[in-house]
């Protein structure tokens, strides 16, 4: 049987004729008419003036930083329970990530706790949010505590495409936002990313910046650092192809949700993520909780190996890594508990309900013989 894999890409029939065609057209440097068009389709679905199509949303967020003006000194506010890409960009721009622990509601950026580190320190020059596997945090009181603290709001929903907070779309409602369309992500241009915003001089500054910082004239003249981050013109082509089926992904992947829910709600030790508002989940990774800590944790996920499953613990958290030893954190002990009992499930938009059945088989299989050290 194949193994089937966390969140593979999903690539259609139609995702190789929209290739084709851009490759038909000889549009294929980071320039041409589909990056047009991609950037004009997502920004007007998410209700934004403008986008900027990258080729990462860790460059996004490098360029999201620097129009912000983030710099040498500064501290950057951003939840421990993430990717370290959420906070990677801070230190490139030699600021100091300072991190927020998480709410046990939506596993995002715990609020009280934002607001603590937004009185105690004058040294915070903008606040990161994450929207972790595919649910947004808690929208509405962090936006009131960055207006009352006036500080900029960068939403990092790279996970979060298509999500929606009551009934505003993921990625309209920082001040400046990004995607990530990472192999692995609910949508794919291979790697890539797109910044967001309705402030048409920071996306004007970061497209400058992303394209060398060229300066407008003939010849090639250059004031500034600046970076090769644009997206190919080819990607583009997979990107509009592949948002284009959007929908049908979120729905296969709350199925998938909804069918591991169902199957484990009568063990005890097993809890699936919560999820606040079921329409608005993107629900990128299907995540669960196993009583008895990170032994059983890892015992689970060797078992799923086993039967050639793909299943990884959530995100460790940023304040335990090595790299940010030293960073302060404000809390850390929801997100440290999170870690030692979450695991992500195969969730793909492509995944079938037979090889579904396969991962909840041997998952119940594990669960009925025990828990085992
Ligand atoms: C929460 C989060 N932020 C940022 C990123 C970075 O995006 P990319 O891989 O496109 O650079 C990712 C994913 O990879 C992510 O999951």
């Amino acid at each position: 049987m194949p193994r089937i894999y966390l969140s593979p890409p999903d690539i259609s029939m139609q995702d190789h004729a929209s290739v084709d065609a851009v490759l038909a057209s000889n549009w294929v440097a980071p320039v041409g008419p589909h990056l047009e068009e991609f950037e004009k389709t997502v920004a007007s679905s998410v209700g934004v003036k403008h986008a900027l199509a990258l080729s990462s949303g860790t460059a996004a967020l490098h360029l999201a930083l620097q129009v912000l003006g983030v710099g040498q000194g500064d501290e950057v506010i951003c939840p421990s329970m993430t990717f370290a890409a959420s906070a990677n960009p801070v230190r490139y721009l030699g600021a100091e990530p300072v991190f927020v622990d998480s709410e046990r509601r939506t596993w995002n950026m715990d609020p009280a706790l934002l607001e603590k580190a937004l009185q105690e320190r004058s040294a915070i020059k903008a606040v990161i949010v994450v929207h972790l596997y595919g649910q947004c945090a808690e929208m509405g009181k962090i936006i009131e505590l960055c207006r009352k603290y006036d500080k900029p709001l960068i939403e990092d929903a790279a996970e979060a495409v298509g999500a929606s907070y009551q009934g505003w779309p993921a990625g309209s409602m920082g001040d400046i936002a990004f995607f990530s369309f990472n192999g692995n992500k609910i949508i794919t241009t291979s790697g890539g990313g797109m910044l967001l915003s309705n402030h048409q001089e920071w996306l004007s500054r970061a497209r400058y910046l992303s394209a060398q910082a060229r300066e407008p004239v003939l010849h090639y003249e250059h004031r500034e650092v600046g970076y090769n981050y644009r997206m190919s013109n080819v990607l583009a082509g997979l990107g509009l192809s592949q948002f284009s089926d959007l929908k049908r992904r979120i729905s296969a992947k709350r199925a998938h949700f909804e069918a591991y829910k169902a199957a484990f709600d009568k063990y005890q030790n097993v809890a699936m993520m919560p999820i606040q508002e079921p329409d608005e989940a993107n629900y990128w990774l299907s995540c669960l909780t196993l009583s008895g800590g990170v032994s059983q944790r890892d015992a689970l996920i060797a078992a799923l190996e086993t039967e050639d499953i793909e299943a990884r613990p959530v995100w460790k958290p940023l304040h335990l890594q090595p790299v940010f030893d030293g960073c302060v954190c404000y809390g850390g002990q929801v997100a440290e508990s999170l870690f030692a009992q979450g695991i992500c499930l195969p969730s793909g938009s492509g995944m079938s309900g037979a090889e579904r059945q396969r991962v909840i088989d041997a998952i119940i299989s594990f669960l009925n013989e025990g828990f085992r050290s």
